[in-house]
């Protein structure tokens, strides 16, 4: 495989985000977000951990897309911190935090790497929280104002934009597990959250879109490849309610579908939260749709989950290889997650907009020998490769991540990188994988 099979069109890349990397949480007047706090609860965080510096990306950025060039490669997608810019999330702009953007961005394009923007990767301003944050239906302003803010200082010069970072994770580890800043645990925080982010990716991107219409303006989903765990109707009708939540709640409204209801009964509730006019106001015809997806999960009955009457076999009870997340390993994932999303009739040009791996790696005499990612890389890639020659219309494959970061409440135990990080030192040193990715970018065009 190489990369000229994918022609000259295809977008290769390596996906970050603000708050995983950037460090410098209180620096040149950078407001709190959701995250700054959630960190700071006891017991939230993997061995308490934070992001208050992480990989100091901050102040590193120059060496870090010095690397990025050195590696080949040509599109680098990361997202923008909300209270970097606004401090309180609307009102007053934080200069700083703007020259900071464009400093990335100019810098980005001397080297000739092209930048794609994610304006949302979780990071609310905290003072938006405090007014009830995406529960509340004025996000829609808030947001709307916050991405023409963003568009109209960086569309100049940046092309790609991702308005959200997989909503179903912000809403549902946020609003309902408890898991992620903000760290509700109410059901009807998650579905006023889950409506708003549905009406917040479409309305954003027609502003965006308004604002100049030569952008390619996308959004980006998390997603899993679904299977029953046995043949029996019972699983298999779990593995189809599995499936909607999983990979169908966020899309099929954008694709103008609405929720799906027919398979989720509880989205009923939704109702409490609609306006009239919002079904229609959902949907928009995106440019592209980034999908992520990193492995497969296996669904089955369980009498006993309230909602759902559905449930996931944990990868740990099997006997699959497993990363460092305990997600399982299976490559053909991606490959039917691409066909999964090509069938919908309106569905626009995907992005892998990020897939990757942890897995416990070893930095040993300067070099990190990471085999096993190197091999979920290229063994991804191929089964994209084997879905475009199927004829999906896949144009982009971003690795996450580029570097080592703070992987939210795991802290920094899973490593993501193809580039290693001494957190200590902060030196940096490109893996085997992120070798063979410069070699394989490389490789004739
Ligand atoms: C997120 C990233 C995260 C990665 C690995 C995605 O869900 O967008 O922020 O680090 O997966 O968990």
């Amino acid at each position: 495989m190489q990369r000229s099979d994918f022609g000259d069109q295809f977008y290769w890349g390596v996906s970050t985000a603000a708050y995983q990397i950037e460090g410098a949480h209180a620096t040149d007047g950078k407001g709190s977000s959701i995250w700054d706090e959630f960190v700071r609860k006891k017991g939230k965080i993997y061995q308490g951990q934070h992001a208050d510096l992480s990989t100091d990306y901050y102040h590193r950025y120059h060496q870090d897309l010095l690397l990025m060039k050195m590696m080949h490669i040509p599109n680098y997608r990361f997202s923008l911190s909300w209270s970097r810019l606004f401090p309180n999330g609307t009102g007053t702009v934080n200069k700083k935090g703007v020259d900071f953007y464009n400093r990335v961005i100019d810098l980005c394009l001397e080297l000739g790497i092209e930048p794609w923007i994610t304006c949302y990767h979780w990071d609310l301003p905290a003072a938006l929280q405090a007014k009830g944050g995406w529960t509340n239906r004025s996000i829609l302003g808030w947001f709307e104002d916050y991405v023409s803010f963003c568009i109209q200082t960086f569309g100049d010069r940046v092309r790609h934009w991702m308005i959200l970072n997989e909503p179903l994770v912000f809403c549902g580890a946020g609003y309902f597990l408890g898991l992620h800043a903000p760290g509700e645990k109410k059901f009807n925080s998650f579905l006023a959250a889950a409506h708003h982010a549905t009406l917040c990716q479409a309305s954003a991107a027609r502003v965006a879109k308004s604002l100049n219409s030569q952008l390619q303006v996308g959004t980006t989903f998390s997603c899993a490849h679904v299977e029953p765990r046995t043949h029996r109707s019972r699983d298999r009708e779990a593995a189809v309610k599995i499936d909607a939540v999983l990979n169908r709640l966020f899309i099929e409204p954008v694709l103008g579908l609405g929720y799906p209801v027919k398979d989720l009964s509880f989205l009923r509730r939704m109702e409490a939260y609609m306006h009239a006019g919002d079904e229609a106001q959902m949907a928009f015809e995106m440019d592209f749709i980034g999908i992520q997806p990193y492995t497969r999960e296996i669904a089955r009955y369980d009498l006993f989950t309230p909602f759902l009457q559905a449930n996931i076999v944990k990868a740990t009870k099997r006997q699959v290889p497993l990363t460092a997340m305990h997600w399982e390993v299976y490559p053909p994932a991606i490959y039917h997650l691409l066909k999964k999303f090509s069938n919908y009739p309106n569905m626009p040009p995907i992005m892998v907009t990020e897939n990757g791996a942890a897995f416990e790696d070893v930095l040993e005499d300067g070099q990190v020998g990471d085999k096993l990612r190197r091999q979920y890389l290229e063994n991804h890639i191929a089964e994209v490769l084997k879905a475009k020659a199927e004829g999906v219309n896949v144009q982009g494959y971003f690795v996450w991540s580029f570097t080592d970061n703070f992987e939210w409440a795991e802290g920094y135990r899973p490593r993501f990188g193809i580039v290693h990080v001494d957190f200590t030192t902060q030196k940096r040193t490109v893996k085997q994988s992120g070798q063979w990715y410069a070699s394989f970018l490389q490789s004739c065009r």
